[in-house]
């Protein structure tokens, strides 16, 4: 087992990351009171939720499940309400702990709830897709979705700690592996050349589940996010970096509706763009371009989108978290392994960059 620290003071927390790990050694000394409301969806329900029931009861706690059911369409304010109901029925107290065993959509929601029931109560993630695992359950945004927008409502809560397991990898499906290493090769291409090579010279082990190199793969992207969160942990600045891809891939998400491509293959693409209109200014060669297309390739994702009329795409992207004074902000690739945030770039060289990866033919 590996450890890393999100370094945030006196709110300073370990992301615990490897195989068969052993939630009541790991877990115990972080659950401060007695009471632990698990928050999970049906899928994980039947795959890990015992084994966390019983870790937490052994220890002598007061467990209680809420158990929500599995997608992004759910992570809305009538399902986080029901975690509330859940919370508020077991009779849970300001001392209790929230505990998110599943992917970010579970994550997103019991962080949200834990941020607010009884103005904050302690919160524990333990991520159970690669996506959550780089991502989503470290640096503690959490929310819901409004209809208007995705992930409009929320709050920051960083968790007591992060438990990365990943022998829970071996039953995620194929398609959901790839979208989690769309975020991992985010991390090489903005910040981390050497990271870059090592994935090239691992990606196929890696699409194959071999979870040695799976859990190098999320110590690598979570040293990144960690130090990333602890320099700039309400995104004033830098953490926005983490954004790369992520302005197009709203635009692709957002169009063709959620559900549809999953958010990392929507960001794969999306990298895709900043990458090829990075080089359109310059900043990059062709062959760093060709070269980011090829290692998300191999990760199995894609690297062009459905036909998008140009208009909806750029009224998609205007919407983005990142518009400041009505001004569109981009991550680009100011060269290879090292993004940076820019509102000075060609809109015609973007629109050129949108529609060069868009395909007819999918
Ligand atoms: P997800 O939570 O929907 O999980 C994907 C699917 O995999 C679900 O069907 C889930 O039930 C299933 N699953 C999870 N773990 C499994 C396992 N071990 N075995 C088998 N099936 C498993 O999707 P995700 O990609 O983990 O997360 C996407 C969400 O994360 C989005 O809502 C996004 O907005 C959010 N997100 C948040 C942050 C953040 O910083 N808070 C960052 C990135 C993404
Ligand atoms: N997923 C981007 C961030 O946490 O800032």
């Amino acid at each position: 087992m590996q450890t890393l620290h999100v370094e945030l003071g006196d709110r300073r927390y370990p992301i615990f990351i490897g195989s068969q790990l052993q939630p009541h050694n790991l877990l115990a000394p972080y659950i401060k009171g007695r009471q632990v409301m698990i928050v999970t969806n049906t899928t994980l329900e039947q795959l890990y939720l015992q084994h966390y029931v019983d870790a937490l009861t052994a220890l002598d706690k007061q467990v209680a499940v809420c158990v929500l059911p599995d997608g992004e369409k759910y992570k809305n304010i009538e399902h986080l309400n029901l975690i509330f109901d859940a919370l508020l029925q077991a009779g849970f107290n300001r001392d209790c702990t929230v505990l998110a065993l599943g992917g970010g959509v579970i994550g997103d929601m019991a962080g949200f709830a834990a941020a607010s029931f009884q103005r904050g109560v302690y919160f524990i993630q333990v991520p159970t897709t690669l996506l959550s695992q780089v991502d989503s359950s470290v640096g503690g945004k959490t929310g819901i979705n409004h209809p208007l927008g995705k992930n409009m409502i929320g709050a920051f809560k960083q968790p007591e700690v992060v438990m990365a397991d990943m022998s829970q990898l071996k039953s995620l499906p194929p398609r959901e592996l790839s979208a989690g290493l769309a975020e991992v090769i985010k991390y090489a291409l903005l910040g981390d050349l050497e990271f870059l090579a090592w994935l090239e010279t691992h990606m196929d082990e890696l699409v194959a589940g071999n979870e040695t190199l799976l859990a190098e793969a999320v110590y690598r992207s979570c040293a990144h996010k960690a130090r990333i969160v602890a320099n700039d942990e309400k995104e004033q600045g830098e953490r926005a970096l983490l954004n790369l891809g992520h302005t197009f891939g709203h635009a692709i998400e957002s169009y063709l509706g959620y559900g549809e491509w999953l958010h990392g293959e929507a960001v794969a693409t999306g990298m895709v763009m900043a990458a090829d209109l990075s080089q359109r200014m310059g900043w990059i060669s062709k062959a760093d371009l060709a070269r980011t297309k090829k290692i998300i390739q191999r990760a199995r994702l894609p690297i062009s989108c459905p036909q998008i009329p140009l208009d909806a795409f750029l009224s998609y992207m205007s919407h983005d978290k990142k518009v400041l004074n009505g001004q569109l902000r981009l991550v680009l690739l100011q060269r290879l392994g090292q993004a940076v945030i820019t509102k000075t770039f060609d809109v015609d060289q973007m629109k050129a960059a949108i529609l060069a990866n868009q395909t007819v033919n999918q």
